[in-house]
This record gives structure tokens, C-alpha cells and sequence, in this order.
């Protein structure tokens, strides 16, 4: 097998995405587009592969890192152009080069390994690959000729009434002779509707030289798409969560409502577990088995281990352990360690915090940079005061511990193994080993209170 080289073309300027970022890097469904493409083709053509970036496109490098060489193209001046770029790099290496556009985020690398099979059986200098669109606007037509060769590309701006009708487009992927392209590349010219260089112009050049140029035409549409707008996004991002949800519903995941469930890629879930509609799960998280997840929950890089259950809740890089559950409405926020049946109810928000098993947090408490032990009981409006305007400072409390209600916990602080919290206290000093802690002060009650205001007179009030 010949070595297989890819270029992957991401320098263009996106202008009709409408935004301050490179069109490459918007996701779909949690990976830029851009990486999609490296991801699938580091499975079929890993020899050397190559990025075309805009000059000084820093971000894309951060995204796509050393997994990938990278030339810059300072102007863009077209497709073929770009790949031009990467003549230093590759020019004179033998072999066959896969080139693929940076927004067709859905190709998968068993359609390019095809593609690849394909051109090495026919020993052809050039595969284009191609597709039936049932709407072919915006996408280079294949014209072929009366043999049914392929003849040349034309762009949608160059295309001909009778040429707009075809309706078998170049995706633009490619496999080609590695010297070949470049020497034609060399020949194109930009006389046409854009001015630019085009990279399908290398086909009809071929073809008029007597190379030998073949066609590979898939059969899903669908993983062709390329973006170049908002609408187009939005198709892409559709598509891959038919594909992501599909794979999750196989390996034994219940979704009731797979079109209105948001799972990225890098997401694992175990069998058994049921999400409901309207959840979003974002990469990098890990659901296990037997969890529940309901309905307006938004999980970013969460971890739940199994049988846990979420309520209508926000978790984002935090932990629940075995068998606890959380909300409606609460929010665990970056390094919250909930243990194993823990109980955290409405409206509660943790961060920075480790708590013990069992422990419970019906309602409406707020617990940051602390740690709790095991079997502690907060009631209701518990705030770990841990603030002081210009630091944060740590609470500890331990096992068994009952935090009445309405309490402030003002860190640093530390509340041994059973001591008690009287409900509305506001404690700033340690509380030692079953202590009852009263911070507030003591009710008194004033007698006969009301005659003495101006309107027990007032006979209306009698
Ligand atoms: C291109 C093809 C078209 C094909 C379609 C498939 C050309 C001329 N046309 O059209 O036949 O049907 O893809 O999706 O190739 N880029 C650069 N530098 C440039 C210009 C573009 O790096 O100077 C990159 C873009 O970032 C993009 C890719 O090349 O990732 C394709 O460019 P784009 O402008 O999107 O081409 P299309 O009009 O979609
Ligand atoms: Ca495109």
C-alpha cells in the first residue's frame, strides 16, 4: 500500500457564516468541524497530515494541537491554491494524498477508506469522491461524459443551466497521485465566475492529459454535507445527533424522545440509563448505568456513577457518586463531590466541596469550598459563608452533624462529628464533638406590644 498523506483545507474566511470566529472551528455537537475531519482521517491517512490555516489562525492550532502539520495561506485565493501551500511539506514525497475541506464535519472514515480502496484498485492518478444531492445547489457539479467518465468540475457560479440540472456534486474529497497534484496544481488558473484558484480544475486537467481520473460515489448524502452557513450548521448538528443518539440506543440507553435530546460526542453512558427530552449533554461527560435523567438537566463535563439520579438540574465538571440524586433546579458546580446517596433536593448550589455519604440537603442551600462528612443533615437555607470580599476560606464539618435551618457557616470554620447547629445561627468559631451550637441572639418577647402602637386606638383596629 502506497503511504497516504491527507491536506485538510481550512483557510477560508467562512463569510457566509456571519461570524467573528473561523468557520472551521464552530462545533457540531461538541467538536469543532475541523476536528471531525482529523478524527476520521487519522484512521485512513495518518502518514502525514497536513492543515491549511489562515495566516496567524492561532485558535485553530490550539484546537487541533500536534496531531496535525500546518502551512499557512496568507491570501485566500482559492482551493487549489491552499493546497498549493503544503508543496513544501509534501511535494516530493510519493504516495496518495486525501484531500478533504475542513467544514464537512460528517464524513466518516469508513466512506474515506472506501474512497481509498477504490482509487488503489483502479490505479487511478486521480478519485474524486461524489454524491447524489437531492438539492445540488452551492456544490461543484460532476459532468461526465458520453462514456460516463468524469470530464470535469464545475462550480455552481460557472455552471451552465443544463450543467446547474446534474445532480452528482463533488463533495470535495479526493484521492490523488501525491506528485501529480502538485505538478498540476502548478497549471491551474483562476479565469472563472470567483477569480480563485479552484482545486476541481486539477480534474479536468488530468482527464485532458490522458491521466487517469475515476469517480467514487457514495451513497449517503447526508455525510457529504459541507457548511457554509448558519442554516447548513444547524443540518450538520441534526445529523450527528441522529448518529450519536442511534449509538447510544444501541448499547442499551433509553431516550424517549431521541430528536430532542442533546448528547455531544465523547460522551459515555451506561446501559439502563433513561434520559428524558430536553436534556443536554455536553463532552467529556460519563453517565452510568441504571441513571435517570430528566427533562431541563444540562450535564458539562459531568460524571455520574451509576444509579444516580438528576432532576431538572445543572451539573458542570462535578461528581455524584453511587445512588445519589439531585434537584429539580439545583446546580453543582466545578469540583463538587457528591458521595454515594447523597440527597441534594431544589434549588441548591454546590462548588469546591466534598460530601459524605448519605448526607442530605433538602432545600435551598448554598455549600462552597468545604468538606462534609458522612450522615449530616442541612436544613433548609444553609449558607457556607466562605467569602470575606477578597478571599475564600474552607468549612469542615463532620460525620453526623445537624445544621438547623436558615444557618450561616462563616468559614473558616470546623463543626466536629455530631455536634448541632441551632436553626438560624451564624457561626464563626469551631464547634467541638457533640456541642450544640447556638450563634443568635436569644428571642425576648415584649408584652403588650401592640396597645402601645398609635393605632390600637384607631376603633377600625379594635
Ligand atoms: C467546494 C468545492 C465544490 C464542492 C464543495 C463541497 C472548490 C472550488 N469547490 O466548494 O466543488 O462541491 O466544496 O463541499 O473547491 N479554503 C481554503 N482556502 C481558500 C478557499 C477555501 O483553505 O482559499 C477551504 C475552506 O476553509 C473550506 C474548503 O477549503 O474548508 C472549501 O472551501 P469553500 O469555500 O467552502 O468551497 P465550496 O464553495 O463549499
Ligand atoms: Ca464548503
Amino acid at each position: 500500500m502506497a503511504n497516504r498523506f491527507t491536506v485538510i483545507l481550512a483557510a477560508g474566511k467562512g463569510t457566509r457564516m456571519k461570524s467573528q470566529y473561523y468557520k472551521v472551528l464552530h462545533p457540531v455537537c461538541g467538536r469543532s468541524m475541523v476536528e471531525h475531519v482529523l478524527t476520521q482521517v487519522e484512521h485512513v491517512a495518518p502518514a502525514k497530515i497536513i492543515t491549511v490555516i489562515a495566516a496567524g489562525a492561532k485558535q485553530v492550532q490550539e484546537v487541533l494541537g500536534k496531531r496535525t502539520e500546518y502551512v499557512e495561506q496568507k491570501e485566500q485565493l482559492g482551493t487549489a491554491h491552499a493546497v498549493l501551500q503544503a508543496e513544501k511539506l509534501l511535494g516530493h514525497s510519493s504516495g496518495t494524498t486525501l484531500v478533504m475541506s475542513g467544514d464537512t464535519p460528517l464524513f466518516t472514515a469508513a466512506t474515506l477508506e472506501k474512497l481509498f480502496t477504490y482509487h488503489e484498485q483502479q490505479h487511478a492518478q486521480a478519485t474524486i469522491l461524489t454524491a447524489q444531492a437531492p438539492n445540488p445547489f452551492g456544490y461543484g457539479r460532476v459532468v461526465r461524459n458520453a462514456q460516463g467518465q468524469v470530464e470535469k468540475i464545475v462550480e455552481q457560479k460557472d455552471a451552465t443551466a443544463v450543467e446547474q440540472k446534474i445532480q452528482e456534486i463533488n463533495t470535495g474529497v479526493y484521492c490523488f497521485d501525491n506528485q501529480k497534484l502538485f505538478e498540476y496544481l502548478h497549471q491551474v488558473k483562476n479565469d472563472n465566475a470567483q477569480k480563485e484558484y479552484y482545486l476541481p480544475d486539477v480534474i479536468g486537467l488530468m482527464q485532458q492529459h490522458q491521466d487517469r481520473v475515476c469517480a467514487y460515489q457514495m451513497d449517503n448524502f447526508d455525510e457529504s454535507m459541507g457548511v457554509n452557513d448558519r442554516a447548513a450548521l444547524a443540518q450538520a448538528n441534526k445529523i450527528m445527533q441522529a448518529r450519536i443518539n442511534q449509538f447510544h440506543l444501541q448499547n442499551g440507553v433509553t431516550l424517549f424522545d431521541p430528536e430532542h435530546t442533546w448528547i455531544d460526542v465523547d460522551v459515555q453512558i451506561g446501559a439502563d440509563t433513561v434520559i428524558e427530552p430536553n436534556v443536554v449533554i455536553k463532552t467529556g461527560s460519563k453517565i452510568g448505568r441504571n441513571c435517570y435523567i430528566s427533562s431541563g438537566s444540562r450535564l458539562v463535563k459531568a460524571t455520574l456513577e451509576d444509579d444516580v439520579k438528576v432532576t431538572s438540574s445543572t451539573i458542570e465538571e462535578a461528581i455524584m457518586h453511587q445512588g445519589s440524586n439531585i434537584g429539580p433546579n439545583s446546580h453543582l458546580r466545578p469540583q463538587a463531590d457528591i458521595g454515594p446517596q447523597v440527597h441534594i433536593g431544589n434549588f441548591c448550589e454546590v462548588k469546591n466541596a466534598v460530601i459524605g455519604a448519605r448526607t442530605k440537603m433538602g432545600h435551598l442551600s448554598y455549600v462552597g469550598d468545604a468538606t462534609l462528612g458522612s450522615d449530616i443533615n442541612i436544613g433548609c437555607g444553609v449558607v457556607f459563608v466562605n467569602f470575606d470580599g477578597q478571599k475564600k476560606w474552607h468549612t469542615d464539618v463532620g460525620d453526623h452533624a445537624f445544621i438547623g435551618s436558615n444557618a450561616n457557616i462563616v468559614a473558616p470554620v470546623k463543626i466536629k462529628d455530631h455536634a448541632f447547629i441551632a436553626a438560624g445561627s451564624t457561626i464563626t468559631s469551631d464547634v467541638p464533638q457533640h456541642t450544640l451550637a447556638i450563634g443568635r441572639a436569644r428571642q425576648v418577647n415584649k408584652d403588650n406590644y401592640w396597645s402601645k402602637l398609635p393605632l390600637a386606638n384607631d376603633p377600625e383596629w379594635q
